[in-house]
């Protein structure tokens, strides 16, 4: 029934540093980075070539993927949501991108400035070129569970956006409940609906934890077979435009749930910890997973 083993893709250098006040340099996110390549994730995404002028958090991606040491096994990921942001991750040498649609037209007018039907076609060209340059792309479906600006939001609209997604080319999508609205029985639906168009071997699941169900509604997840998680080390993130939007889920969580459960991920916690306190003080606050404070506390 659940998967034997989970992979996690840490999103917390993107989804977590792109909300935070304070803009992290260069080098701070390297150090972040190589903590969490020294855990045992295989997959990290690192940054984004979006518009400095929509998130300056993430303006510096193209110094911080020069500057890494990238170790050997590990994706480096990035967002780009047009041909220009991947130019500029191709010169920068990064070898994944993820294309980021919605499943509301609010939402997608909010965070990318264009229409749903407008973000597949920019979306193609991304491809095109991703193609020939040997590059994966991945692909986020927002607003999964609901929207900021529309509220209710229907699993056929979400399996519309995703079978799209993966018919134009992405190797996976990742279903982004952005405003963590999202509960076990929403979740259900969702996957009954979504697993009509796409195998659950290409999908993801993407939880923010805004009000507290990220953890179940993965649970949920985990009982149709999903076997790829997004989550943030000390539960970093949020989203620009998705207010109150608060953190991914706490990679320390997750971990903390599979292990518990005896699902392997190949992450190992204390070296998790170790990354979860060095950005923790880095943004002077304690980590926002309550698995992180009990063990730190210890
Ligand atoms: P636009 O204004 O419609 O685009 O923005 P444009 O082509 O008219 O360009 C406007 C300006 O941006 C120009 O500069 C371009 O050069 C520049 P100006 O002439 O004004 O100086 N520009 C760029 N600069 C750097 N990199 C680029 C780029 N493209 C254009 N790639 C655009 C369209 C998509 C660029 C903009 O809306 C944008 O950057 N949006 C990004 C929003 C974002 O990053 N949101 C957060 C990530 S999504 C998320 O968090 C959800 C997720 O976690 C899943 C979930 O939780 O649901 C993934
Ligand atoms: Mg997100």
């Amino acid at each position: 029934m659940f998967p034997k083993k989970v992979s996690i893709v840490e999103v917390g250098p993107r989804d977590g540093l792109q909300n935070e006040k304070l803009a992290l340099t260069a080098s701070q996110k390297i150090k972040l980075i190589e903590l969490l390549s020294d855990t045992g994730l295989k997959r990290i995404e690192a940054g984004s070539f979006v518009s400095p002028k929509w998130v300056p958090q993430m303006a510096n991606s193209g110094e911080v993927f020069k500057a890494l040491n990238a170790r050997e096994g590990i994706q480096y990921s990035a967002l780009t949501p047009n041909l220009r942001g991947l130019e500029a991750a191709i010169e920068s040498g990064v070898k994944e991108v993820a294309v980021f649609g919605a499943a509301t037209e609010s939402f997608s007018q909010k965070n990318i400035n264009c229409s749903i039907s407008e973000s597949l076609k920019r979306f193609e060209a991304v491809f095109s070129m991703a193609n020939e340059n040997d590059i994966k792309v991945r692909g986020y479906v927002s607003c999964v569970m609901g929207c900021p600006y529309e509220g209710e939001v229907s699993p056929e609209a979400v399996s519309k956006v995703s079978k799209s997604m993966i018919d134009m080319g992405c190797y996976e999508v990742s279903l982004g409940d952005t405003i963590g609205v999202g509960t076990p029985l929403k979740t259900r639906l969702l996957l009954e609906s979504v697993l009509n168009e796409v195998t659950v071997d290409k999908l993801a699941a993407h939880f923010h934890d805004t009000y507290g169900q990220a953890l179940v509604n993965l649970y949920t997840a985990l009982e149709y077979g999903v076997s790829t998680i997004d989550s943030a080390v000390a539960g970093l993130g949020g989203c620009p435009y998705a207010k109150g939007a608060s953190g991914n889920v706490a990679t320390e969580d997750v971990l903390y749930m599979l292990d518990g459960m005896g699902v392997s991920t190949g992450v190992d916690m204390k070296s998790l910890l170790k990354a979860s306190s060095y950005i923790s003080d880095t943004l002077g606050r304690a980590p926002i997973s309550k698995v992180a404070n009990a063990l730190l506390a210890k």
